[in-house]
């Protein structure tokens, strides 16, 4: 057994209380985020964890079937129970959020916050080419990947190209796909930021979490801006991968 992970369930042990299960899932979880359990590592089995911290399987079991669920572990039959690899995201492809989590096996949705139609902002104005008084759908949404929120994600697209918010279901570039208008080019920033008070409750995470924004800018064939989208993701699970080329 890794002995990072017992001594970080004994320390948790002497500073803390509450149930077993939920200390041994918080040491598990913090030897993970500390590098001491690596992406792809394979866990002591139930039963030498449960030996040696001195545990019954039960309580061994259900903490790791909570990280499972949070997309933190991954059990793989036969095979045993994995620290899940980071959702990996080449930044270069223009990709939606769906299609980078499925690509991971993991079975994306979304919650809706907002689905409206208003007249755009000014800031929305300038981002989209568009003049003021044109009208623009918004979609505000809690994107999961498994049982954990992983980002708050709030787009515009032009009315001129969807009509009716209500056109997405879970996906905004499914939706686009099938009017005939998902877009072929981007242009994405990405910064560090600390999540702010609304973000982090949404995220389930402490305020001023450090995470990452994004904001893209997606265009059609002919020019026009399909989408304006400002993503924040949890900064602990995602990870950004850019290809680069020297010509
Ligand atoms: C990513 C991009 C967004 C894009 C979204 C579409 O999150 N950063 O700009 O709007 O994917 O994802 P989906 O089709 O799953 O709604």
């Amino acid at each position: 057994m890794k002995s990072a992970l017992l001594n970080e369930y004994r320390r948790l042990t002497a500073t803390s209380h509450g149930p077993a299960y939920l200390r041994l899932r918080r040491a598990i979880r913090s030897s993970i985020e500390r590098g001491a359990l690596e992406p792809g590592q394979v866990l002591p089995s139930e039963r030498d964890l449960a030996q040696q911290l001195a545990l019954s399987r039960v309580t061994v079991r259900k903490a790791i079937a909570g990280l499972v669920g949070d997309g933190v572990l991954r059990q793989r039959h036969g095979a045993g129970t994995f620290v899940a690899e980071r959702i990996v995201k080449p930044l270069s492809r223009l990709t939606s959020f769906t299609e980078d989590l499925r690509a991971r096996g993991l079975n994306p949705h979304s919650v809706f916050l907002e689905r409206e139609v208003g007249e755009v902002t000014p800031e929305e104005s300038m981002a989209m080419n568009l003049s003021p008084g044109a009208e623009v759908s918004r979609l505000y949404r809690l994107r999961y990947g498994a049982d954990e929120p992983l980002a708050v994600e709030r787009s515009s697209i032009p009315r001129a190209v969807l009509a009716d918010p209500a056109l997405v279901v879970d996906s905004l570039y499914e939706a686009l796909e099938k009017l005939g208008c998902r877009p072929v080019r981007g242009l994405q920033r990405l910064r560090a930021v600390n999540f702010n008070a609304e973000q982090a409750r949404l995220l389930k995470l402490p305020a001023g979490s450090a995470g990452l924004a994004l904001e893209r800018r997606s265009f059609l064939a002919d020019g026009r801006v399909v989408e304006f989208t400002r993503s924040w993701y949890r900064g602990d699970l995602y990870d950004f991968v850019a290809e680069l080329q020297s010509e």
